[in-house]
């Protein structure tokens, strides 16, 4: 038995939501959206899994976990079969368990071209472990590729990630467009979970602009908490911490907990 499976509350839930953090621009705070947010659910007390399914390995290198020192990651979920549970690793965080991605994961956008359900490998391979989670946050690259078709097949709702900066609309109606033929041929359940405005700096009149544009689009989809920009937030991959740990009474860890909560709400 792993470690992860031989803990408190792991008797099976139904209820375990699955979230895919997606935007095929990027910079955008995906992956920091992604590790601070499994980790603020973790302080809420839910159990987490967090996916990294980029090739970088931001998520994987900001929990502190080398993406250059392992043999197996999720690509051998995708395409070599292996089970999910054999790939889950705790990452030194109460309640946040993770499956890392490596530089290998590259490879897997085009060999999963000629894969046989191409587009629900990673939904078939969540199946066995899902309900030992409260929530399952996964990390997709900037690309509106296999890998992210896969999370978004495996997802019961999308989490946008939207930088406060010009452009910040550009490109989302391709991904809703995505949404909707994923919802349409392969995941009828899957919904437009939150957007959330990142490196929001109070200072600018350009990011209350960006907010105010981006909810005349996503109306009440766009959740209150904006994530500030900071410093800290930037600093804490570096450490491989989430901000919880690194700076745990900022403002940073203030927004994402704050954010926590909301998703909290909303499920
Ligand atoms: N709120 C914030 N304040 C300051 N810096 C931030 C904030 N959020 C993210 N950053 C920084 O901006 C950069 C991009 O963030 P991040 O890696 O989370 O984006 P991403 O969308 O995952 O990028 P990619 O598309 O390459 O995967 C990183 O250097 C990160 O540290
Ligand atoms: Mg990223």
């Amino acid at each position: 038995m792993s470690e992860w499976d031989d803990m408190p509350g792991s008797a099976g839930n139904p209820a375990a939501h699955v979230l895919a953090v997606v935007n095929q621009k990027g910079g955008v705070g995906k992956s920091t959206t992604a590790v601070n947010l499994s980790a603020t659910l973790a302080d809420g007390g839910k159990r987490v899994l967090l996916i990294d399914l980029d090739p970088q390995g931001n998520a994987t290198s900001g929990y502190g976990l080398d993406k250059n020192q392992r043999e197996q990651c999720v690509y051998d979920a995708l395409l070599n079969d292996v089970p999910l549970s054999q790939l889950i690793e705790p990452v030194g965080v109460e309640g946040v368990f993770m499956v890392p991605s490596t530089i290998q994961l590259a490879g897997a956008e085009i060999e999963l071209v000629s894969a046989f359900s191409r587009e629900s490998k990673l939904k078939q391979m969540l199946e066995p472990v899902k309900g030992d989670f409260d929530f399952v946050v996964i990390d997709c690259p900037p690309s509106l590729g296999l890998l992210t078709i896969n999370a978004l097949t495996a997802s019961d709702g999308v989490l946008i990630p939207v930088q406060c900066e010009y452009y910040a609309l550009e490109g989302l109606s391709k991904l809703l467009e995505s949404v909707r033929l994923v919802k349409t041929h392969l995941n009828p359940g899957l919904e437009v979970f939150g957007v959330v405005m990142t490196m929001y700096d109070a200072r600018t009149r350009l990011s209350q602009q960006v907010v105010e544009e981006v909810k005349d689009f996503f109306g009440e989809r766009v959740f209150d908490t904006v994530i500030p920009r900071s410093v800290r937030l930037s600093e804490a991959p570096s450490y491989g911490q989430p901000i919880t740990i690194f700076d745990s009474s900022g403002r940073g860890s203030e927004a994402y907990r704050q954010l926590a909560k909301e998703v909290m709400a909303r499920v």
